[in-house]
């Protein structure tokens, strides 16, 4: 099928990648002209595992990239949309959303063939139908459902392992406003076979991205409470939390004797919060959403005021060993949000690393991936660092902010050095009598020696 995917961050060009590798004919749009150019050349915007290779096989013959958005739409059977939905502080930021169904509406208009277009960026329930629809009925002077199709077929990649989520899927939630367009939307996923697919309607796919996001970031800030009055109570929340996760209905006894590990397991660990560029924006936009319906919505603002509070608990654990942070030296161990990812956004660092700055600390720090937009946020004030032993070297305190694997080499690290500097887990990787003076998340904090 000839698809054009419009925006072309980090779900419109995993997408566009793997529908190409499965043999579509993919054009990615986006307004941004150095990222298609990047694309063309095939040298990846964004950091993904895989996407490289998908890059060097895909492009030119079944991907290109443009910043001609009607060119696009009228050489394809179908569009994605695939723009950003930020949050304004008060509600989901339709913008991105709004100007894109306009542009394809605007190139549908002199295009004769049916089309369908699908939103596959995360929008609250109705949007598609009530938003999307009369945008595009209205800049093509078209009927939906007569002369184009509309769907949406929410995105569930995970960043750090987007390719394999994408290449693998889980399950397909197809919502289309009638057969027609359920029927071509399927088409692309048939490259897919044996997976689960749901066929439902747009408002309900769209639900069904959002509880999914709700759940997961619920689970984290459960876990985060349980760690915060573990430490509060003088027990080990990674104690506490093993003794859950054995709970045969978390993790299946299978009749060999091995357990089965679901990943959901992984969320019911406490450290220093949440963040990327989907939990945080997708749960408040879902609480505005509810409101705005009548909904009280108490969990999910709880869900958000424990994960708001939570990257303060690295500074207090700081803080208790050294009060003044004036002239302090802190490494700081991880930028991004997560590990496998250059995507800062929203990540704990970030608050974490501006009272420290702030305070007039003097800052060292790493990210094996994420210098590039780290920098772009903190452009004085941090000293980036390019291998963990110089980060380390010198410091009085270490914050270990993001679970890169690499931080595991730590203990071996100070001990090589002789450094009794004070590490404070947020990700609570580094067992906790691996160096000499420690600190984590969920764990009272313990008197110097
Ligand atoms: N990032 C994830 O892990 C993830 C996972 C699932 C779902 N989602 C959802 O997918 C959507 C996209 O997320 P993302 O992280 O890929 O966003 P992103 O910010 O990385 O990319 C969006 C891209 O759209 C482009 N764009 C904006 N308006 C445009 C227009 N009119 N025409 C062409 N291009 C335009 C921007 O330049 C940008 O490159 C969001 O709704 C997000 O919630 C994201």
């Amino acid at each position: 099928m000839k698809i054009a995917i419009i925006g072309t961050g980090y779900v419109g060009l995993v997408s566009g990648a793997c529908l190409a590798s499965k043999g579509h004919d993919v054009v990615c749009v986006d307004v941004d002209p150095a990222k298609v150019a990047h694309i063309n050349d095939r040298k990846p915007p964004i950091y993904e595992i895989g996407l490289q290779e998908l890059l060097d096989e895909v492009v030119p013959a079944r991907l290109t990239a443009t910043t001609d958005l009607k060119k696009a739409v009228q050489g394809a059977d179908i569009s994605l949309i695939a723009v950003g939905t930020p949050f304004d502080g008060d509600l989901i930021d339709l913008k991105y959303i709004r100007a894109a169904a306009r542009q394809i509406g605007e190139a549908l208009k002199d295009h004769d063939a049916y089309h369908v277009v699908i939103v596959k960026s995360t929008v609250v329930p109705g949007t598609t139908e009530d938003v999307v629809l009369p945008i595009l009925e209205e800049a093509s002077g078209k009927k939906a459902g007569r002369d184009f199709g509309v769907g949406m077929n929410p995105e569930f990649l995970k960043e750090g392992e987007a390719i394999d989520d994408f290449m693998y899927p889980d399950r397909i939630v197809l919502g289309g406003i009638d057969a027609r367009t359920t029927a071509v939307m399927a088409k692309i996923y048939d490259v897919f076979p044996d997976v689960d697919v749901i066929h439902t309607l747009p408002r309900t796919a769209e639900m069904i991205k959002y509880t999914a996001n709700s759940l997961l970031a619920t689970l984290i800030s459960f876990s985060n409470e349980i760690g915060n009055l573990s430490a509060t109570v003088g027990v080990d929340v990674v104690e506490v939390m093993r003794g859950v996760h054995l709970d045969k209905r978390f993790t299946p006894i299978r009749k060999d004797g091995e357990r089965v590990v679901p990943g959901f397991i992984s969320y019911l660990a406490a450290g220093c919060g949440f963040g990327g560029s989907c939990f945080p924006k997708d749960v408040k936009a879902l609480i505005a959403h509810g409101a705005g319906k009548g909904a009280k919505m108490d969990l999910l603002k709880s869900v958000i005021a424990v994960n708001a509070a939570q990257p303060n608990r690295m500074i207090e654990m700081l803080t208790a060993r050294h009060p003044n942070l004036k002239g302090l030296k802190v490494a700081v161990l991880g930028m991004a949000f997560k590990p496998g990812t250059d995507d800062i956004r929203e990540s704990p660092s970030l608050p974490v690393t501006q009272v420290l700055i702030d305070g007039g600390a003097v800052i060292k720090a790493f990210d094996p991936i994420a210098r590039h937009e780290a920098e772009k946020v903190f452009p004085s004030g941090v000293e980036f660092v390019d291998a963990l032993e110089d980060t380390v070297a010198g410091a009085d305190a270490i914050l270990i902010m993001t679970a890169w694997p690499e931080f595991r080499a730590l203990p071996a690290l100070l001990a090589k050095t002789g450094s009794k500097a004070y590490v404070v887990d947020g990700r609570r990787m580094l067992p906790k009598d691996s160096v000499s003076a420690y600190a984590g998340i969920g764990l009272k904090i313990a008197e110097p020696a």
